[in-house]
């Protein structure tokens, strides 16, 4: 579970960024964060691995079951330990390229293995047998030794939630991690992220509305910073013109 409550930011100049915002997601919970180009949903998805601190808020994340931190307040150590907890699948992957996929997936637990064997690779067997269990979720087995870098779209966001199903996080995030992908990959990597809200509560960015209803268990609507929604994922088209404006005729609807 993660807990965010009243999160603001505030830009050096003072404009608000994000204004008060609160939202619980539990595990079973498949959230899709909709909204405007600039309504400050990406900044909301990095408060809740630290990568932007907000100036007012408090959020409670559930690292394991029963136990609590606050992460807008833990120290840099700790911060470590927490983010070894949350997955993170992005638009633009963020894969090594020149390394396999399999090295991919292994990197996932980097964080909690010591550096040493982590800069030389050191895995176990155990855990190369766990990463291959990882990249066949997503279907990808057949293709461990390849280097990611010849991978299709597709099969790289594939190897992306493999990294993260082999972390064993306990909340996983994803900033826009369709918008690179035809219609019918688009798809699949819906249902492979939603299969992972079975077990932890998963949060996502998203600019396609119909794909959030179809997938998703709950829509959160964010405009200038604040949240104007929170609900059913199915919204109504005069909803929707009041998220996006004039954005709405723009946006690619599959
Ligand atoms: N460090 C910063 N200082 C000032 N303004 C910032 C900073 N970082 C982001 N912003 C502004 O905050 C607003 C929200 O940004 P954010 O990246 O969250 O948008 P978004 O909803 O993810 O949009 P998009 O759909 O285009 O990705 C934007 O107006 C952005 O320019
Ligand atoms: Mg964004």
């Amino acid at each position: 579970m993660i807990e965010v409550q009243n999160i603001s930011k505030f830009s050096k100049s003072g404009r608000k960024l994000l204004n008060n915002i609160s939202f619980t997601v539990k595990k079973g919970e498949f959230v899709g964060i909709l909204g405007a180009s600039g309504a400050g949903k990406t900044l909301t998805l990095r408060t809740l691995n630290r990568l932007l601190t907000p100036d007012e808020g408090v959020i409670n994340f559930e690292m394991s079951p029963g136990i609590f931190k606050n992460i807008s307040s833990v120290s840099k150590k700790e911060l470590r330990a927490i983010r070894q907890k949350i997955g993170v699948i992005f638009q633009g992957y963020h894969l090594i390229q020149r390394s396999t996929v399999l090295e991919n997936v292994l990197i996932g637990r980097i964080g909690s293995i010591s550096t040493l064997r982590s800069i030389f690779y050191g895995f176990t067997d155990k855990e190369a047998a766990e990463a291959m269990v990882a990249l066949q979720e997503v279907n990808m087995a057949e293709f461990a030794n390849q280097k990611v870098a010849s991978l299709s779209g597709g099969e790289k966001q594939r190897v992306a939630i493999a990294r993260a199903i082999f972390q064993n996080p306990s909340l996983v995030l994803a900033d826009e991690p369709i918008s690179n992908l035809d219609p019918s990959n688009a798809k699949l990597i819906m249902k492979l992220i939603k299969a992972l809200s079975d077990q932890i509560p998963v949060i996502g960015v998203f600019h396609q509305p119909l794909m959030t209803a179809k997938y998703c268990t709950r829509v959160i609507a964010i405009k200038e910073g604040q949240i104007v929604y929170d609900g059913h994922p199915n919204l109504s088209e005069e909803q929707l013109l009041d998220i996006y404006g004039l954005e709405l005729e723009q946006l690619q609807q599959f």
